[in-house]
C-alpha cells in the first residue's frame, strides 16, 4: 500500500506541502455541539494493566470464538478451574503438556527435584508438547498455572516466550496449597509486554464453577474490551496507554498563526476537546496559546503532535523539547512520527522515555500500514496507542483498520473529506448527498458519522467556526447498516495524498 521508493522520490518535490495529514475543510451548515471530555489521568490500562466499563459498541467486540484459556496443570487443580472458565465463556481451551512429564517425583517439592531446579533457575524453559493453533485469533488469553514457590512454572515462561501476544488482553490466575498470586504474574508481564496485563486472581482446589464465572464477570471477559470502544454518550474512546481521547476533534493542517488560534479558539467554545497539530504544520505555538488562552481546564484538552522524519528523527530529544516548548501546555497528550522515515525506531523510542517522565502521555504513528507496521511494532517497547492515515470514502483502508484496531490501537483518519481538490466532488458524492438529505444533516457530517461508526476518530480541519461547530455535532443521528454499505461500496482505493 505505502510506497516507500515513490516517497523517498517525492518527499523533496512535496515537502512544502507534505506537511500533510489533516482533513480539510466541511460544507454546510448545522446546529449545536457536545462538550467531550479528555481525562488526564490514566485509567490503568496500557503496557500492563486494567480495565473499566463502559457501554457502546464498534470496533473490537470479543465473543467466546477469540479467546483462549490457557493452561499449566501437573496434579488436575488448576485443570479443574480452567474447564471451569472455558465452560463459562465458551471459550477454547488449550492444555500447556510438558514435553517430558513431571512424575511424582520430579514433583516433591523441597526435595531438589526437577521442579525445584526449575524454579531456581531463571534461565529454564521446559518444552512444551505441541502449540496453539492459531493463537492470532485470539484477542483474550486466559491463563492459568499452580504457584511453584511463589512463583509460575517455567513452562508458562516458555508458553509466553512462543507467541506474540501484542495486543492480546492477558487474564492470569493460580491455584495453590496457601499461597497468594504474589508477584508470580507480574513477573509474566516482561514476557508479553505488548500485551494488555489484567491483575490476576488466586484461587483454592476447591473454587466453584460459579465463582470462577462470577470472577471472569467482573474482568468484564467475554463482554467486549474496553480498549478501542467508543463511548457514544461521553464521546471518548479508552487509549491502550489508559487515557481517554475524544473520537472527534480539529486537524489544523494548513492553517496559519491567527487562523490556527481562532481555530483551536472556536472548537473550545463549541465543546470539542480534540486538537491535532504537528511540528510541519508551524502551527503548535498558536494551539499553545489558544489552550492557555481558554477557560477550558488543561485536562480536559487531548493534545496531538508529531514530529518529522530527517532533523527531528535525527535529534529526537531536542525535537520533543522543542514541541513542548512551542505547546507550552505542560504536557503533551499524544506525539506521533509524522511519517515512517530514517531513524524512526530510535526516535519512537526516545518518545517512550518522555512517556517515562510524564511528559507525553500516549505514543502512536501516522502513516504507517499493515507492512510498516509489521517491520516497526517489533521494535519498540510501549505499544502505540493511536496510528492517523489518510482514511475517506475514497480510499477506505478497509483492510488495514481492522489490523490495527485488532492490536488494541485506536485509528483516526486525515483528510476525512478527501482532501486538497476532492472535497468538492466527495461532499457531492450523490449516495452521500442523498443519504444526507434524509437524515437532515450535511454531507460532511454524514462522512464523519460513517467513520465513527467504523471505530475511526475524526479530525476534520476547518478554519470556519460554523464549520467547526458543525464538525462535532454527529451524535443527533446515527446511520443504518444499509447506508453504511452503501458508503463503503464507493471506495475506490484513491489516495489523495503521498504519505
Ligand atoms: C514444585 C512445587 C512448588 C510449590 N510451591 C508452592 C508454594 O510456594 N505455595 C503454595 O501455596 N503451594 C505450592 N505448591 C502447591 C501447588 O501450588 C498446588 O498444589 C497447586 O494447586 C497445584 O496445581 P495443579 O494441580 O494444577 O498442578 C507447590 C507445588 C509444587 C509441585
Amino acid at each position: 500500500m505505502k510506497r516507500f521508493v515513490f516517497l523517498i522520490f517525492t518527499a523533496l518535490l512535496i515537502c512544502t506541502f507534505l506537511v500533510s495529514c489533516s482533513g480539510n475543510q466541511p460544507a454546510e451548515s448545522n446546529p449545536e455541539t457536545q462538550v467531550t471530555t479528555a481525562s488526564s489521568a490514566p485509567k490503568e490500562v496500557n503496557d500492563v494493566n486494567d480495565k473499566e466499563t463502559s457501554e457502546i459498541s464498534t470496533p473490537t467486540e470479543s465473543d467466546g470464538s477469540s479467546i483462549l484459556v490457557a493452561y499449566f496443570s501437573a496434579t488436575g487443580t488448576t485443570e479443574k478451574l480452567a474447564e471451569y472458565a472455558a465452560e463459562a465463556l465458551g471459550a477454547d481451551i488449550y492444555e500447556i503438556t510438558p514435553a517430558e512429564p513431571y512424575t511424582d517425583e520430579d514433583l516433591a517439592y523441597y526435595t531438589n527435584c526437577r521442579a525445584d531446579r526449575e524454579q531456581a533457575d531463571p534461565s529454564a524453559r521446559p518444552e512444551i508438547s505441541d502449540s496453539v493453533e492459531d493463537m492470532e485469533k485470539y484477542d483474550t488469553v486466559i491463563l492459568g498455572y499452580p504457584i511453584w514457590h511463589g512463583q509460575a512454572p517455567k513452562i508458562i515462561y516458555t508458553f509466553l516466550e512462543s507467541y506474540d501476544f501484542s495486543g492480546k488482553t492477558i487474564l492470569p490466575f493460580c491455584t495453590s496449597h496457601s499461597s497468594g498470586i504474589g508477584s508470580s504474574a507480574e513477573n509474566l508481564h516482561e514476557l508479553a509486554p505488548k500485551s494488555i496485563w489484567l491483575d490476576g486472581e488466586r484461587f483454592s482446589a476447591d473454587t466453584s464453577q460459579n465463582e470462577i464465572a462470577d470472577w471472569l464477570d467482573e474482568n468484564e471477559i467475554g463482554a467486549a474490551s474496553d480498549v478501542g470502544r467508543f463511548d457514544f454518550e461521553n464521546k471518548t474512546v479508552l487509549l491502550n496507554s489508559g487515557y481517554e481521547m475524544p473520537i472527534m476533534g480539529l486537524g489544523t493542517y494548513s492553517l496559519s498563526d491567527e487562523e490556527c488560534y481562532n481555530s483551536v479558539t472556536a472548537l473550545l467554545e463549541a465543546g470539542g476537546r480534540l486538537i491535532d497539530t504537528a511540528y510541519m504544520y508551524g502551527n503548535e505555538a498558536a494551539v499553545g496559546r489558544a489552550i492557555r488562552d481558554s477557560d477550558v481546564p488543561r485536562e480536559d484538552i487531548f493534545v496531538i503532535t508529531k514530529i518529522y522524519p530527517g532533523e527531528q528523527y535525527k535529534n529526537p530529544e531536542k525535537a520533543v523539547r522543542d514541541a513542548l516548548d512551542k505547546l507550552d501546555i505542560g504536557y503533551i497528550d499524544m506525539m506521533l512520527l509524522h511519517h515512517p522515515g530514517e531513524n524512526d525506531v530510535n526516535a519512537y523510542k526516545t518518545m517512550e522515555k518522555f512517556v517515562e517522565d510524564g511528559k507525553i502521555h500516549s505514543l502512536g504513528l501516522s502513516n504507517f500500514y499493515v507492512k510498516e507496521l509489521e517491520e516497526f511494532l517489533p521494535q519498540v517497547d510501549i505499544m502505540p496507542a493511536l496510528v492517523q492515515n489518510e482514511i475517506h470514502p475514497y480510499y477506505q483502508e478497509n483492510d488495514v483498520i481492522p489490523y490495527i484496531q485488532n492490536l488494541g490501537i485506536v485509528v483516526q483518519g486525515w483528510y476525512p473529506f478527501g482532501g486538497r481538490g476532492h472535497t468538492a466532488e466527495l461532499l457531492g458524492d450523490p449516495i452521500i448527498s442523498e443519504i444526507a438529505e434524509n437524515h437532515g444533516v450535511t454531507s460532511a457530517q454524514v462522512i464523519l458519522r460513517w467513520n465513527l461508526q467504523k471505530g475511526v476518530v475524526v479530525i476534520p480541519g476547518s478554519s470556519n467556526p460554523k464549520h467547526i461547530r458543525e464538525n462535532l455535532d454527529l451524535f443527533g443521528f446515527e446511520l443504518s447498516e444499509e447506508e453504511i454499505t452503501q458508503i463503503n461500496a464507493l471506495d475506490r482505493g484513491e489516495k489523495h495524498d503521498w504519505c
